[in-house]
């Protein structure tokens, strides 16, 4: 297995009989979401998804990336929420949050539509002059704003710079398979669709077209990405958690949330898990957070956060518990040279290999914080491979379902992210919301 859970520094916070407890009830959301009988069971497409993905539609996927890869200096990724979130994780991930400052063979990625900012967009279409570019716009519905108002900008660039044939070569477009009106327009311009599954969320698609395309154009192994995810799929297949981790961690998580630590902090060692952990953010908030419900997701990257937040999970309000990522191999090795002058005083660790030094200091911050009063879930993980990340995807998702039954909530619907929509639209004058304008107008000129 290349995840390992680990309780150690759980200990004193929670015990074997609080596991043994709730394990029944772990099960019992586990088959629930196997059986498909629990709420929101349309959203399951995500469950067997790397035994059953679309072979077709993956070689195109492949075929895709290598044009996009052979005619573009950069490719400008359109999407938000769910729609972006999981290919910029993994390419932060498997590559580097610097990815486009790197030597490389593949195109620069800039993802946009996902804020309303006018300083992002004209600093995009700055960086976009005199280089030849493709789009992949992705959205399921076709009509959120962001993304939207993007494509309708970077698609009047591309007819611009390369004519309406040109551009069709040059934009891919990532939507739902019939319905929306994405798809409509796509077809009647000639653009190449791929599928978000009808029955897989925005937040559970990383492994559909959503998240492969830009992955691949990154020069990611998508075929070892879905046997990760396949492997963990087979390795988590028991109801029992003593036999699946998966089910472990949901089931940790919810013991932890009703003894009163009802905020998660996912942890990493390393920059790259920035966009992991915005992944998981809205993997696991806009999952569990409803009906008054869940476990708030928050995230830092240590060493870094140590010197902002780590006051405050040291001993702020003590309603906190951490979920730590740990990869075990860096994939590079960098030794502390000596210094002479020893003007710092570190030359007691020179000699020695920097992530040695970083894995110190994680072990140093999970004992200090169990000693604070905050719980410690450990996630190991062996690398930082495209294998990995899609296994960690899998148990993330996997946990987060079955985390949601136990919490009492459908995991899988988002019905509070229209309630800014609804207000956004009606305050812009969007046609038939005139009532609400005027309500909403006197709210806002209040004194
Ligand atoms: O997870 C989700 O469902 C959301 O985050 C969506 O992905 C996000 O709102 C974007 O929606 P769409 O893909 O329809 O543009």
């Amino acid at each position: 297995m290349s995840l390992n859970l680990s309780c150690k520094f759980l200990e004193g916070f929670v015990s074997a009989d609080e596991i043994n407890a709730v394990s029944k009830e772990a099960a019992s959301a586990y088959e629930l979401v196997k059986s498909g009988k629990g709420e929101g069971s349309d959203f399951l497409g995500w469950f067997d998804l790397p035994e059953n993905y679309d072979r077709e539609e993956f070689a195109r996927i492949k075929a895709a990336s290598e044009k996009i890869k052979k005619s573009s200096d950069i490719l400008v990724v359109i999407g938000i929420g769910g729609s972006y979130l999981g290919a910029r994780a993994a390419i932060e991930f498997v590559k580097s949050p610097l990815y486009n400052n790197l030597k490389k063979d593949t195109p620069d990625i800039y993802f946009a539509g996902n804020n309303i900012s006018t300083t992002a967009l004209c600093e995009l279409l700055s960086i976009c002059e005199g280089k030849d570019i493709s789009v992949n716009v992705i959205s399921k519905s076709g009509t959120t704003t962001e993304p939207a108002v993007a494509f309708r900008v970077f698609k009047q660039l591309l007819i611009d710079k390369y004519g309406v044939d040109g551009a069709r070569d040059r934009i891919f477009v990532t939507t739902d398979k019939c319905r929306g009106t994405l798809k409509k327009f796509s077809d009647e311009a000639g653009y190449e669709t791929f599928v978000v599954p009808d029955n897989v969320g925005g937040r559970y698609s990383v492994l559909t077209a959503v998240g492969l395309l830009p992955i691949a154009c990154a020069g990611i192994d998508i075929d070892e990405m879905m046997l990760g995810a396949k492997n963990a799929m087979n390795d988590y297949s028991s109801s029992d958690l003593l036999k699946n981790d998966a089910v472990k961690y949901a089931a940790l998580r919810n013991v932890l949330a009703r003894g009163g630590k009802v905020t998660e902090i996912l942890v990493g060692y390393e920059p790259y898990m920035v966009m992991l952990n915005e992944w998981w953010k809205q993997l696991y908030g806009e999952s569990e957070g409803k009906d008054n419900k869940g476990i708030f997701p928050s995230s830092v990257v240590f060493s870094t956060d140590l010197h902002s937040l780590g006051q405050y999970i040291q001993e702020g309000q003590r309603n906190l518990f951490e979920t730590v990522i740990n990869v075990k191999n860096p994939g590079a090795k960098f030794v502390i040279p000596n210094d002479e002058a020893n003007v710092d005083g570190l030359n007691f660790i020179s000699g020695k290999e920097l992530d040695y030094v970083n894995k110190t200091a994680m072990l140093a911050t999970l004992i200090a914080h169990n000693d604070g009063g905050v719980p410690n879930i450990l996630i190991e993980l062996e690398d930082r491979s495209a294998y990995t990340f899609g296994y960690l995807v899998y148990f993330f998702e996997l946990a987060c379902a079955v985390s949601g039954y136990m919490l009492g909530v459908n995991p899988f619907n988002q019905p509070g992210v229209e309630a800014y929509k609804k207000n956004m639209f009606a305050l812009l004058g969007k046609p038939g919301y005139e009532d609400m304008k005027a309500e909403l107008d006197k709210r806002i000129s209040k004194n």
